[in-house]
């Protein structure tokens, strides 16, 4: 079949007897042959079986594990047709779910490979590798093209340690400073690996990677990095930007469309990123966050940096608003909830930043905001993950009444 565009979840679309199908791998413009995957009423999941037709776009991918670690599904791509296609994605989504039609927006591109500061790669048999997207293929990770240098370094080294009985090793870093964290379901030796903190994470859950009862085997426990003249604290388990040039990106953008004024409140605040930026030009800031250990960081980081600022450790949904002159928000990926949504649409802000980094929500909600006669004022893309369909969205709503 034809492949007619791209869609979000990086699919390419394509379109037989009235039924669509997603293709995994097949981009717009080729003529592929698929294999359906899992077959819904209107919809097939597939894979590409044969490329008939192929884009003239595609690329040799520059990592080994292409295809078979699960990441990195559009490393085969040019890298200009990479931006091209989320802006596409973006238009597309924001024409079918919140019924907008926009010019495609800018697309701010960042370092192409080796830029994530953190990674969590799986442990199996004593080996370091990463699972296969929705399979239980494990893949031993020889040099993963999109994370920094030293942390494929500090893996290497790991490697040569007795690993057996680990579950995962969690690498992050920051300017200077590197943490190994391991996690294992019981308490056990910690190999001592050349990094600046090792943690230990006892944590019996296997859906969550960074998780349980932490012990701090080396150093203090946490790293520290300055972004755009704000100094942060980042503890183990706590939630960061994981590509620090793109996060300064971002945030410039956020304090942009923010601008000065008396009340903030920043929603899914983390440690804080946001908020100390914005907190220069604000006199009144709160921010709140359902993470305790990222609370704990957030005032820690304000108290750092000489700044006043209300962090409240709360899900946001059971946070009661108030008036704010602008209100930011940057929910995970599932979106903005429907009981924080509805508070922020009956305090009606003048100003709304929501940041963003799945389409798809972002499209549905904003269809509500602009339900309730908000409009887009502005919006930015930000490839915070080149070589995949991720992207990042900035975009400022303003109340129209
Ligand atoms: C995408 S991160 C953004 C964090 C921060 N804005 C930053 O840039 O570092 C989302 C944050 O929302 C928090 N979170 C998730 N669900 C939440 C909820 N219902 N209420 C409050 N915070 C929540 C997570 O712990 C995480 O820190």
């Amino acid at each position: 079949m034809k492949i007619e565009k791209m869609i979000a979840g990086g699919y390419g679309l394509g379109r037989k007897d009235g039924k669509i199908y997603l293709v995994k791998g097949a981009y717009a413009g080729e003529d592929v042959e698929v294999e359906v995957e899992k077959q819904m009423k209107d919809v097939a999941f597939c894979t590409v079986k044969k490329i008939d037709i192929p884009s003239q776009k595609r690329r040799i991918p520059i990592c080994s594990h292409f295809g078979s670690c699960g990441g990195c599904d559009w490393m085969d791509l040019e890298y200009e047709a990479q931006l091209e296609y989320k802006r596409d994605i973006f238009t597309d989504q924001m024409n079918h779910i919140a019924k907008v039609d926009l010019l495609p927006p800018q697309i701010i591109p960042t370092s192409q490979y080796f830029y994530r500061n953190k990674v969590e790669f799986s442990i199996k048999d004593g080996k370091i590798g990463y699972f296969g997207k929705n399979s239980h293929n494990f893949v031993e990770i020889d040099k993963c093209h999109i994370i920094s240098n030293d942390l494929n370094e500090i893996k290497d080294e790991a490697k040569k340690h007795n690993l057996n009985g680990f579950d995962h090793l969690v690498i992050r870093k920051s300017e200077g400073r590197k943490m190994a964290i391991f996690i294992s379901k019981i308490f056990q030796r910690v190999p001592d690996i050349n990094t600046d903190d090792i943690v230990l994470l006892v944590n019996k859950n296997p859906h969550v990677v960074v998780a349980g009862h932490q012990k701090i085997i080396k150093g203090n426990g946490y790293l520290e990095i300055e972004l755009n003249g704000i100094t942060y604290r980042i503890p183990p388990k706590s939630f960061f930007q994981v590509n620090y040039e793109g996060a300064e990106i971002l945030s410039s953008k956020v304090s942009e469309y923010a601008g000065k004024g008396e009340n903030l409140l920043d929603l899914y605040c983390g440690v804080g990123f946001f908020t100390l930026q914005v907190a220069r030009n604000f006199a009144h800031v709160k921010g709140v966050e359902s993470s305790p250990s990222s609370v704990i960081e957030a005032r820690e980081n304000a108290r750092l940096n000489g700044l006043n600022v209300d962090f409240i450790n709360s899900k946001t949904s059971q946070f009661e608003l108030s008036n704010f002159d602008v209100v930011i928000a940057d929910p995970p990926r599932s979106g903005i909830d429907k009981e924080t949504m509805n508070a922020i649409l009956k305090v009606r802000p003048k100003k709304f930043v929501y940041v963003s980094c799945d389409v798809s929500t972002f499209a549905r909600d904003s269809y509500e905001l602009i339900q309730r006669r908000y409009k887009i004022k502005d919006v930015v893309l930000v490839d915070l993950f080149p070589q995949t369909h991720h992207f990042e969205i900035v975009s400022l709503f303003e109340r129209e009444v």
